[in-house]
């Protein structure tokens, strides 16, 4: 049943948004102070972009989709791994692409690994929100309409 209330990982996406916006603004900060640290410009890019304005997406979306289209989440177990799979990402290509200019090499495996997380986690949105907009098979099979709890665009008021 659609609730007022936010599910965890909505929340948590857009808590963790606000905090990779805040290491994002810092670290561009540094490289306005000091235009020779432009190295961390992909540190700042990733932060900012993947880590502020797509996180922040995620938890809008996981909120919003399912009362814009009147069908539950298809699968609030894959939007929490979701969480960890991108969060997690992230901060290992951050890590990764911030030991370039520390250690003058490029971490390309490390990077790479990050990056796989953080795409795991892209299609596991992908999909969800795809499956979730097409709704139950019986809302998609025609002619059979969504009733009861599959119903959700009337919004239950909290007791
Ligand atoms: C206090 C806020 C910010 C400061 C001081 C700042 C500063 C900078 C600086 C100094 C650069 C490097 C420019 C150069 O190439 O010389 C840069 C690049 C960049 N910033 Fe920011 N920035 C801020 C916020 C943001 C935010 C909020 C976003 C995204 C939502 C963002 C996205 C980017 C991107 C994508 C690049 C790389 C652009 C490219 O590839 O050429 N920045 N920023
Ligand atoms: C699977 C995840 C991703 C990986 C592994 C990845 C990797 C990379 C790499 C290797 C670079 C070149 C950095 C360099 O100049 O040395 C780059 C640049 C960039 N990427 Fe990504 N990226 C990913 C996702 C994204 C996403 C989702 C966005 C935006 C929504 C994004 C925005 C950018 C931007 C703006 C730059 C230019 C940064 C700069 O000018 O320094 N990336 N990325």
């Amino acid at each position: 049943m659609l609730d007022r209330t936010m599910d965890w990982f909505a929340k948590a996406f857009i808590k963790s948004s606000l905090v990779w916006l805040a290491l994002g603004v810092l670290a561009g900060l540094a490289m306005a102070a000091r235009p020779e640290w432009v190295s961390w410009r992909p540190v700042h890019a990733h932060l900012s972009v993947l880590g502020f304005l797509v996180m922040s997406l995620y938890g809008v979306a996981y909120h919003v989709i399912p009362r814009f289209t009147g069908h539950l989440l298809y699968s609030p177990r894959l939007a929490g791994w979701h969480f960890w799979l991108s969060n997690v990402g992230l901060a290992v290509m951050a890590v990764a692409f911030a030991l370039v200019p520390l250690t003058g090499r490029t971490w390309s495996g490390l990077l790479t690994v990050g990056g796989m997380l953080s795409a795991a986690g892209a299609f596991a949105f992908i999909v969800n929100l795809w499956r979730t907009m097409d709704g139950p098979p019986a809302a998609r099979g025609g002619g059979i309409r969504e009733t009861g709890p599959q119903r959700l665009n009337v919004i239950q008021p909290k007791r």
